[in-house]
């Protein structure tokens, strides 16, 4: 079945960016990206996505969490997939329950290490760097209804630099993360990842 994607970001949406553009030049991939969700309004996510034509939807946390009227809107535009790409907020059960291995999200270090509250974005590649860790990358998970913590689908690392800043590490991680969150959406669309189909 073609995945029809909602993607949920806070930020720049660099990852979001990406997987728009890469799917666009391959409509044979069969994904779509039909919204670009976020907790922002003034996320650089938002604009990027209008520009490309591509529906927008803002969250409000109090409906967000209270509600689940959500689920009609990803229904309205026929969302059959999630894609967290620096989404922050934590996926409250419901929507965790309506998209079973059905949503995934980018997590900018080797998890099960530097996950969980609190460890995203620069937080993470500083944590890395005070470690002296030799090594980071990027994990693909699927989502449930704690941060960090859906089964692992794909995980790439990077060897650091001892002279890398905190900034380094993330320029790093980034790239890693343009090459490859889009191809792990292709394959999951291609059936050689395991999603559930009864959604
Ligand atoms: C990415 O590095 C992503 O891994 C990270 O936020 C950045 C978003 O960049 N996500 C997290 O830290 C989630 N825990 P982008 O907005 O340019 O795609």
């Amino acid at each position: 079945m073609p995945l029809r994607l909602a993607i949920f970001v806070s930020g720049t949406g660099s990852n979001a960016r990406m997987i728009i553009d890469r799917f666009r030049e391959r409509p044979e991939a069969g994904v779509e990206v039909a919204l670009v969700v976020s907790n922002k309004p003034g996320a650089g996510a938002l604009a990027m996505a209008t520009e490309r034509g591509i529906p927008t939807l803002v969250l409000q946390r109090k409906s967000f969490y209270e509600t689940e009227d959500l689920l009609a809107q990803l229904e309205h535009f026929g969302v059959n997939f999630i894609v967290l790409a620096g989404f922050l907020w934590l996926i409250p059960s419901y929507l965790v329950r309506a998209f079973p291995r059905r949503m995934l999200n980018v997590h900018p270090a080797l998890l099960p290490a530097y996950g969980g509250k609190g460890m995203y974005g620069i937080h993470v590649h500083r944590a890395v760097k005070a470690a002296g860790d030799p090594e980071s990358g990027m994990t693909i998970h699927y989502v449930n209804e704690h941060y960090d913590e859906g089964d692992i689908v794909y995980q790439a690392a990077v060897r650091l630099d001892p002279d890398d800043s905190p900034e380094d590490i993330a320029a790093r991680v980034l790239r890693l993360e343009h090459a490859n969150y889009w191809r792990v959406i292709a394959r999951i669309a291609e059936g050689e990842l395991g999603v559930e189909s009864d959604v």
